[in-house]
């Protein structure tokens, strides 16, 4: 997608040809600065810290991590090692194990020889492939938004929480890539963001990237969109995820449960869109049994953001010495998710419905 016009990705192989640049979106929307992870400890390091986030490029970026560990130990213990340190720095995006144990199973085969140069080929062709499942769960999703405005003949309002666009993956997105896909084909479309407190993924990032690719959006407080549904501004809510069961619970960013009971409550559609590799096939109930990232409470303490002077500011808004606690996830259950987006054709939220489609 583009940025100022000019398109982009969130990663690529820098010029040396073995580092990989990615764009720091710590510092979105106030600059596009790019970073450069040269070993395995900044590939971890990144993905802690998110300066990459989203389940899709999290998974992209721990197959150049390996690739950049195995330049420096190819050993298999090294691979063994290094596969535990980027598998610890995010538990709930399932896509990192996935890459994780992809790349590993590769490079411990007995056949391939030159272990680093598979890894990068391999990181590659992850990336690439991550477009175009990204551009087809586009072209999936669009046609849900494409029916909703044939039905109505009006312009359709989306919903979305957190950052599921190209930021969350290496382009396109999750659940963007059908509004980026309706919206290039004509579609009259708007986009509810959820700002996503508490770290602002919607009103950062989401709103960033819409706006740049010219889609029309309005930022709202996360619990704006009970309201928004009641009054019939809701024509259908897409959300991205890091993990769903075999049974169609969905993990994704918190507050997403609370937005799907709302839609419930109204009658509103709730899709989640993501790529096959966010599916735990080993998973069959999501609130027991996916790990929910408890993250840093500064997080919900703290706001960071531009002040006047355009210095990028962090600053304290909670009453001082108030613990707070700060779960980064939640888990819808099948039962309120409408249908999953995937890049093999939209299907229902039911272990039959998902069962054909998995590898
Ligand atoms: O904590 P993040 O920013 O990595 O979480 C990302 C999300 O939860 C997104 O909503 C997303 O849907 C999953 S990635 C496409």
């Amino acid at each position: 997608m583009r940025v100022a016009g000019v398109p982009r990705r969130t990663i690529w192989r820098a010029a040396d040809g073995v580092s990989v640049d990615v764009i720091d979106q710590t510092r979105l929307p106030h600059e596009v600065v790019e970073k450069r992870l040269a070993t395995l400890a900044d590939a971890a390091e990144a993905i802690r810290t998110m300066v990459v986030r989203g389940a899709p490029l999290i998974g992209v970026t721990a197959a150049y991590g390996l690739a950049l560990a195995v330049r420096a130990d190819a050993s298999e213990a090294g691979i063994r090692r290094a596969v535990e340190t980027l598998a610890a720095t995010r538990p709930t995006a399932v896509n990192l194990r996935w890459a994780l144990d992809r790349v590993a199973a590769v490079l411990l085969a007995p056949e391939v020889n030159d272990r680093v140069a598979a890894a990068y080929r391999l990181a590659d062709e992850m990336a690439e492939e991550d477009v175009a499942t990204c551009r087809a769960i586009g072209e999936h999703g669009a046609e849900l938004i494409r029916e909703t405005h044939r039905r109505t003949g009006r312009r359709v309002n989306v919903l979305t929480h957190c950052n599921a666009g190209w930021l969350a993956a290496v382009d396109w997105g999750t659940a963007l890539a059908p509004i980026y896909a309706a919206h290039d084909g004509g579609v009259p479309l708007h986009v509810w963001v959820d700002e996503t407190r508490p770290r602002n993924q919607g009103a950062a990032l989401t709103a960033f990237e819409l706006g740049q690719h010219g889609v029309p959006h309005t930022i709202v407080a996360d619990n704006a969109g009970g309201h928004l549904m009641q009054h019939g501004e809701v024509d259908l809510c897409i959300v991205g995820s890091d993990r769903t069961t075999a049974t169609g619970d969905v993990a994704n960013k918190v507050g997403t449960y609370l937005k799907a009971l709302a839609a419930h409550d109204n009658g509103v559609p709730f899709y989640a869109a993501l790529p096959l590799s966010t599916v735990d096939w080993t998973l069959r109930n999501g609130v027991a049994e996916i790990p929910i990232e408890e993250r840093n409470a500064r997080e919900v303490t703290h706001m960071t953001g531009r002040a006047p002077d355009g210095a990028i500011v962090t600053v304290e808004i909670a009453a001082p010495g108030s613990p707070a606690a700060n779960p980064a996830f939640d888990v819808t259950p099948a039962r309120l998710v409408s249908g999953i987006i995937t890049e093999k054709g939209v299907v229902p939220a039911t272990p039959e419905g998902l069962a054909p489609l998995r590898p």
